[in-house]
């Protein structure tokens, strides 16, 4: 199994489906990805757009997990514009397609997510988890600390309100 994570600032048609089918699919799994089950390809498309456009105005930069030259999963480091903050990153969108969760590439990605914001010169990175989910302890694992909560700041749904975690690693 050959493993690359490569940045991408330009997404072409291709990559564009790609990109879409594994966040339908990691959302449809049930993966916090800014949505919540169940989605169709319309309601991602929205947020794809953003982000590409994001990508192309370099306000944020893919990192794009691909295994044996497929794309298996991806994230995006969203950059600062303001002059004060261009020494770090927050990273969003976190996701490996569901077939292939539990095999150590999430590590892969978020480890080729490091190696190109380091690329980039940004000193840490900032990042946030949807409470009740556990996965800040994937994050723990590469190196990132919890710093603070917004209680209750993300609305699942009507009557199930969950924590933002805030979680920071230095490069
Ligand atoms: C979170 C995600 C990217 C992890 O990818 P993965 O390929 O399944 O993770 P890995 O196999 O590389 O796991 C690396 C380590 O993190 C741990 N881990 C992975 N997912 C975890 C979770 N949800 N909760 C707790 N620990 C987790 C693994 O047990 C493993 O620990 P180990 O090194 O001690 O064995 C993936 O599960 C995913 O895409 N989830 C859905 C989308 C999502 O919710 N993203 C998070 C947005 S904040």
């Amino acid at each position: 199994m050959r493993t690359e994570v490569c940045p991408s600032t330009t997404v072409d048609e291709e990559l564009r489906a790609q990109l879409l089918r594994c966040w339908v699919d990691v959302t449809n799994a049930g993966g916090a990805v800014g949505l919540v089950p169940p989605v169709t390809a319309d309601d991602v498309t929205p947020l794809l757009d953003q982000l590409v456009e994001r990508a192309a105005d370099g306000r944020a930069v893919l990192g794009v997990l691909r295994v044996d030259g497929a794309v298996a999963g991806f994230a995006v480091l969203s950059l600062s514009t303001g002059p004060l903050r261009r020494h770090w990153a927050t990273v969003l969108r976190v996701q490996v397609h569901p077939a292939l969760q539990g095999h150590g590439l999430g590590r892969v990605l978020m480890t080729g997510v490091h190696a190109i914001a380091r690329d980039r010169g940004l000193e840490f990175l900032h990042l946030t988890v949807r409470g009740g989910t556990g996965i800040e302890k994937f994050y723990e694992g590469l190196g990132y600390r919890e710093f603070g909560r917004m209680r209750g700041a993300i609305r699942v749904a009507e009557g199930d309100d969950r924590d933002e975690i805030h979680l920071t690693c230095r490069l």
